[in-house]
């Protein structure tokens, strides 16, 4: 399964012994108060989440990856691509501590590259509640337009999307 670098990150793919650090993130209330049903997941739920990750690698060829410091291995969060309903979905979690520094930008920007030059996809989506004015953002940045308001799973979401033709011409 393929890393990718950025600027600043590396995006590797998910082990076992990531399941503290996943633990650790999904525990923050501020990190998932956006996220599913908007609380804090337990340590057994975040193990369930992991072994997720991995299925989706085998089963689809893409998904999310380990965000770390390029220079320090760090653990700073995960992202990367997951299907929803058979549209890549752009995804991103980052530790509060890292917030606001570009990291989520940048690798938003990664994922669309790899999405579209590596898989070939023609469009790529993300999703986030309305509230969510950072998630928003980080789509506006990455040069992803508003397409809908929608819902998925009974919850309510704003719904951006980026195709391959206009990402091609962004970068
Ligand atoms: C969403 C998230 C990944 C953003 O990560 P990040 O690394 O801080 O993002 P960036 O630094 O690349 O960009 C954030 C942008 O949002 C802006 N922003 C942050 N909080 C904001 C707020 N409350 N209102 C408006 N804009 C906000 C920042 O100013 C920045 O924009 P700017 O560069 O124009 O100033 C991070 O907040 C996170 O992990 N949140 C918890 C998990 C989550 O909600 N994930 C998304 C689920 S849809």
């Amino acid at each position: 399964m393929p890393s990718i670098d950025t600027a600043r990150l590396r995006l590797r793919m998910f082990t076992a012994e990531d399941l503290d650090d996943l633990s650790d993130l999904f525990a923050d209330p501020d990190v998932m108060r956006y996220v599913g049903n908007g609380l804090p997941v337990t340590r057994q739920e975040a193990q369930v989440a992991l072994a997720s990750i991995l299925k989706h690698w085998e089963r689809h060829g893409f998904g999310r990856w380990v965000v770390t410091e390029k220079t320090t291995g760090q653990f700073l969060g995960f992202g990367g691509l997951r299907s929803l309903v058979e549209t890549p979905e752009l995804v991103y979690h980052l530790h509060k501590r890292y917030w606001g520094q570009g990291f989520a930008t940048e690798l938003a920007r990664g994922c669309l590259a790899y999405g579209f030059e590596q898989h070939g996809f023609d469009r790529i989506v993300a999703i986030a509640k309305p509230g969510n004015a950072a998630s928003l953002r980080v789509m506006q940045k990455a040069g992803m337009h508003y397409a809908m308001h929608t819902n998925y799973y009974g919850i309510d979401v704003v719904q951006y999307a980026i195709s391959r033709e206009e990402f091609l011409q962004i970068t």
